[in-house]
């Protein structure tokens, strides 16, 4: 297939473009580097630098495509809340742009990347696809809408398919690649610099949620069986259908329990300090898996630990 792959210079975009190009796949990546890095994309893969809301751009990748894989978006939770113009503009606006570009050129099959972020708080634990969406912040109003607009164009469009997958929180990465941000705000990226001594300590934004260690909770995925549930998605998309999944692991641990599995697993000792909670933080989050396993028969093969020593890797090997 000929893939469109918007954001395969970011962290989950760059380990997708990786599988498509091993799976054979002729893959155009459209990224316009404003957090991805060049060198993270496949050199097998044509990377168009170029924004989203850039017509030319679009003009360039989309000609012949079968799908696209969308991942372009900003995604920082508390950015978002100081700067919700320019997450509405490029998340939706970027989105409007390529659904209109899709349909120019024909272009008729979509996996979209949102997240749980657009749950909110949930009512009830586990999350399932039916739960309320309510978001507490931009980022995830945004992911919101760009999903409402693809079920608004599949209606439009009776030729249009898409899948959603709500990601819980991805970690990880395959061998060669590394999550990169700047400046960095994930916990497990943040926690192994800690660990390798890059920070002077770790801070746990809040301590006194209703959770049992009084820490977040949190769905850890590791980022290859996320690209999986990509591989799977792209082949059970349907015309005039929207499908929706969350792509968690349906266990969650605390910010606590995370520190301690660094500690045990890095076999390194730094200091944790306890901090005031951070805006707009969820307490608990984690998925129901059945949908994704019954329907598309995802089985993720890792865990958290796997995820962890991956990146501990990464990081490690980086500064050799
Ligand atoms: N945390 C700390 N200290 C840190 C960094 C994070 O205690 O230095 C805590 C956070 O408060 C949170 C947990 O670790 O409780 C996870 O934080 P992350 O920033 O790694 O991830 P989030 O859960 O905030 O957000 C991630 C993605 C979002 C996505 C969301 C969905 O970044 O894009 O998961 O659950 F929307």
């Amino acid at each position: 297939m000929r893939i469109v792959v918007t954001g395969g210079a970011g962290y989950i975009g760059s380990h997708a473009v990786r599988a498509m190009v091993g799976a054979g796949h002729e893959v155009r990546v459209l990224d316009n580097l404003s957090t991805g890095h060049r060198a993270a994309v496949d050199p097998a893969a044509t990377l168009v630098e170029g924004d989203l809301r850039d017509r030319d751009a679009l003009d360039r990748v989309l000609p012949g495509a079968d799908a696209v894989l969308h991942f372009a978006a900003r995604s920082v939770v508390a950015e978002s809340v100081r700067q919700p113009l320019g997450y509405w503009d490029n998340n939706v606006g970027g989105t409007i742009a390529l659904l209109a570009g899709m349909a120019r050129h024909g272009v008729d099959r979509i996996v979209f990347s949102s997240t749980a972020a657009t749950y909110g708080v949930p009512d009830a634990l586990p999350i399932r696809e039916d739960a309320r969406q309510a978001p507490i912040n931009p980022y995830g109003s945004t992911k919101l809408a760009m999903e409402q607009l693809l079920a608004e164009q599949a209606v439009a469009r009776p030729t249009f398919a898409a899948c959603v997958l709500r990601y819980f929180n991805v970690v990880g990465c395959a061998p060669g690649l590394m999550e990169r941000h700047e400046p960095e705000t994930h916990l497990l990226p943040i926690l192994l610099q800690a660990a390798a001594g890059l920070r002077p300590a770790f801070q746990v934004f809040g301590e006194d949620y209703a959770t049992p260690d009084g820490t977040c909770i949190r769905d850890y995925v590791h980022v290859e069986d996320l690209v999986d549930a990509h591989v799977l998605a792209l082949a059970h998309l349907h015309p005039g259908r929207v499908s929706t999944y969350n792509v968690g692991l349906g266990r969650g641990f605390s910010v606590r329990e995370v520190v301690d599995r660094v500690r045990e697993l890095t076999g390194r000792t730094f200091e944790v300090r306890a901090a005031a909670r951070r805006e707009g933080d969820p307490p608990s989050l984690f998925t129901d898996p059945a949908r994704i396993r019954e329907e598309l028969g995802w089985r993720p093969t890792r865990d958290l630990d796997d995820a962890i020593r991956s990146a501990w890797t990464a990081l490690t090997e980086a500064r050799r």
